[in-house]
């Protein structure tokens, strides 16, 4: 199995272009199931994710066509509303596909999500959210079979703000008869960039971005072209790499509105840090200070970030506290980053993070995509060799992220 081979201690410098968002690029990919036209989607990620998406598509009937960043999607074939649980147990993100075969086909068949490292995950609220808009739901070995001859507008309020849980119902309600509201609805950027394609598409959608979303159903959507908006995690992975390694890195194609939270805490931890349209350029000479934060969803701070930030704090001066609100088992990295030497504790939901001089490479194991990346940059601050075994983790959200860093100037190598 692969692995990557990290000889720390070189401050990153240069230039980055970010890619598309994976969090984006999936909900989009999916929303391709409500239209009766190809939809032309652009600057996607090549990620392993992506794939998977597609070929579910494809499994249904969806004529794909792909480029290097690229795909057009054709559904006006669809040939079966069903989502293999052999697909789905590799990305719980398939579940983005019943919203739309609901609403378009009247029915399907997707298999339940199954555990995650990273919290239980229940899609309750989805369930929940297409019963209230008249779906007959029942759950069968497995399975989730959802029928409905069509959809019917609905007042929506989310007990809890879920990201494909909006975008799943936001999605449905577009071919619904009448009128939904959304409420208590995820606010994030990447479900804008969905409302974005699917207005695009013929969907009548206002309030996205709000935490009110309302969507008047229509009989039909069309085609589409939509290129995805760039991914703000990955952003804001190269930007924690930087600080950590007191480098002097320029992102460009940044998705810079998304990136707020982010910056106000590198700038907490003492980096400089120069915005334009759609460039960040950061720097950061000296050791970083230690940086107290609580995830939340958006605008607060990203739950996706936290381990990369958890990874700058083991380097940084002082003690910092990182309390994690959204997934109750997002700390896996932790055990690993001790491997290197690093002082954290764990009480509930905060990791206590007591700063050190120095790291020492290692060989350290990654248990999610994210956990992965806050290894990566531990091992580009440690002395010597950090080894990271299970990168396919990494391979699911990071675009060739190696090379990106050989060009930062990182000594990096993929092994086996
Ligand atoms: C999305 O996951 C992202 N994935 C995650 O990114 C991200 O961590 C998460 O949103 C939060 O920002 C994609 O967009 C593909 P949620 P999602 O539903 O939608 C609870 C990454 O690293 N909940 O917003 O699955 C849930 O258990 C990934 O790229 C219910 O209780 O997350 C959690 O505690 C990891 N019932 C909270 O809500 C439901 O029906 C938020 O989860 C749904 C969710």
């Amino acid at each position: 199995m692969q692995k990557l081979s990290i000889h720390g201690g070189v401050a990153l410098a240069g230039e980055v272009r970010v890619a598309g968002a994976k969090n984006a690029a999936l909900p989009i990919l999916a929303a391709s199931l409500l239209a009766s036209a190809p939809l032309r989607v652009t600057n996607l990620p090549q990620l392993n994710d992506v794939r998977t998406m597609i070929r579910l598509l494809e499994r249904m009937g969806v004529k794909a066509e792909t480029g290097a960043h690229e795909a057009t999607l054709d559904a006006s074939g669809l040939t079966e509303a069903f989502a293999p649980y052999d697909l789905v147990k590799t990305m719980r993100a398939s579940i983005l596909a019943l919203g739309p075969l609901t609403a378009r086909h009247g029915e399907a068949r997707v298999s339940l999500p199954g555990g995650c490292a990273i919290g239980e995950r229940p899609v309750d609220l989805h369930i929940k959210g297409l019963a209230a808009m008249g779906a007959t739901i029942t759950i069968e070995a497995g399975y989730i079979h959802a029928t409905a001859p069509r959809l019917k507008g609905a007042r929506i309020f989310m007990d809890t703000v879920t990201v494909t849980g909006t975008e799943n119902l936001m999605m449905a309600a577009c071919l619904a008869e009448g009128e939904t509201a959304l409420e208590n609805a995820a606010r994030e950027p990447e479900v804008v960039d969905l409302a974005r394609c699917l207005i695009a598409m013929g969907a009548r959608i206002h309030g996205h971005g709000t935490d009110v979303i309302s969507i008047e159903g229509v009989k039909s959507l069309g085609g589409a072209e939509h290129s995805v908006m760039p991914d703000r995690i990955e952003a804001g992975t190269f930007l924690v790499a930087a600080a950590a390694t007191r480098g002097n890195v320029t992102l460009t194609a940044a998705p810079v509105s998304s990136l707020e939270a982010v910056i106000d805490k590198l700038r907490e931890a003492g980096a400089s840090i120069a915005v334009g349209d759609d460039t960040v350029r950061i720097t950061l000479r000296q050791r970083p200070r230690a940086v107290s934060l609580r995830t939340a969803p958006h605008p607060g701070f990203p739950t996706d970030m936290q381990a990369q930030f958890i990874a700058l704090n083991a380097v940084a001066d002082g003690t910092a506290h990182v309390t994690e609100t959204i997934f109750e088992n997002r700390f896996m990295h932790v055990q690993e980053l001790r491997r290197l030497g690093a002082r954290i504790d764990i009480e509930g939901n905060t990791a206590i993070i007591a700063g050190v001089e120095r790291l020492t490479g290692a060989a350290v194991m990654a248990t999610d995509l994210r956990a992965s990346a806050s290894l990566v940059i531990a091992g580009l601050v440690a002395q010597g060799e950090t080894l990271i075994d299970r990168i396919y983790h990494l391979d699911r959200g990071y675009e060739r992220i190696e090379s990106r860093l050989s060009a930062l100037g990182a000594r990096i190598a993929r092994v086996s």
